[in-house]
């Protein structure tokens, strides 16, 4: 048990849901134990309200991993002013289940007060890639996603950390930060998973109307445009980010935050389609955000035989 921590904050264990862990003494004693016994940890950040995008990352990190821990924080930080975090999603008892049955070894859990006590004041800010796109529409998103990220890395101080490509983005950033801050995890990226009519999966699905929900669909119609076009030769970025916003024009519900073609490294704006890239696209079904993306890479040396990420 570690020092000082009492016996209100043990792990618990109850049959059918995962240990859930607490406090920041506790995760860390349990993982210098396995890390003692040589063993290799892996970890799944996540916010909760738990569907098979985030037990895919759990499937994946189990094939390599064992302890695996996922955590589950709803964290303040990246939330803007207007966000959704008082509303978002808290589904304790049935994440729980799902993290059992899916064979996660440990579940880390703690109050806001736990990771941000009132002193709090050190942030991790990744300069540049964190300002654009959905740093631009979301101003401070990122500080707050790498902040509470860095954390948990140094907490759990896991071998393997996964994240998912839906959010391409901050998976890229948390591999900088990884990279520049010379930490011990490796940074895994996994791919994005869809309802079976293309709409990827996201927790805040569940704030759609069945209309919206019908409508939502016009972000993964727009990327699979976006691939018939690519896979035709077109190569010109304004070309593509044309049929996108044409695509999601013709959707009553849809209105275009952004449509970038990126470089897949800088996520900074291309020009020719001639290396790895990624398409990405926020738009609002009606009063909801929604992202998604593709990615393309090539294994021949002109780019013209593409390989797609969807
Ligand atoms: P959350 O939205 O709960 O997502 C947790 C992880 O699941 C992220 O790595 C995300 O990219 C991945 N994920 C979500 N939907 C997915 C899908 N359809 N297919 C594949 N992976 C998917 O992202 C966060 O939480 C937070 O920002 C977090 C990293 C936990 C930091 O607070």
């Amino acid at each position: 048990m570690p020092t000082g921590a009492q016996q209100c904050c043990a792990p618990t264990s109850v049959k059918g849901l995962v240990e859930t862990i607490r406090t920041i003494a506790w995760m860390k004693e349990m993982a210098r134990q396995a890390r003692a016994e040589s063993r290799i940890i892996g970890l799944v950040p996540t916010m909760g309200a738990l569907h098979e995008g985030h037990t895919s990352l759990i499937a994946r990190a189990k094939q390599q991993c064992s302890p695996l821990i996922a955590s589950i924080f709803v964290n303040p930080k990246q939330f803007g002013p207007n966000e959704d975090f008082a509303k978002y999603p808290r589904r304790f008892e049935s994440d729980s289940e799902k993290l059992k049955q899916a064979g996660v070894d440990a579940l880390f859990a703690p109050e806001a007060a736990e990771i941000y006590p009132k002193d709090f004041s050190t942030y991790v800010h990744v300069e540049g890639l964190s300002e654009r796109l959905e740093g631009k529409s979301r101003p401070g998103h990122f500080r707050g996603v790498t902040t509470v990220v860095m954390k948990l890395l140094q907490i759990v101080q896991p071998h393997f950390a996964y994240f998912g490509r839906k959010d391409a983005q901050q998976a890229r950033l948390i591999t900088q930060m990884a990279r520049d801050l010379n930490l011990d995890s490796e940074i895994v990226m996994c791919p994005i998973v869809r309802e079976a009519d293309g709409l990827a999966l996201s927790s805040r699905n569940a704030y759609l109307n069945s209309e919206e929900r019908k409508a939502a669909t016009i972000l993964y119609r727009a990327l699979d445009r976006a691939r018939s076009e690519l896979a035709a030769g077109v190569r010109d970025a304004l070309q593509l980010q044309s049929v996108l916003h044409r695509a999601i024009g013709a959707e009553r519900l849809a209105a275009v935050d952004y449509a970038e073609i990126v470089d897949a490294e800088s996520f900074e704006p291309v020009v020719r389609i001639t290396r790895a890239c990624y398409v990405l696209l926020a738009a609002f079904i009606g009063k909801m955000r929604l992202i998604d993306n593709m990615y393309v890479e090539t294994k021949s040396p002109g780019f013209d035989e593409l390989m797609f990420h969807l």
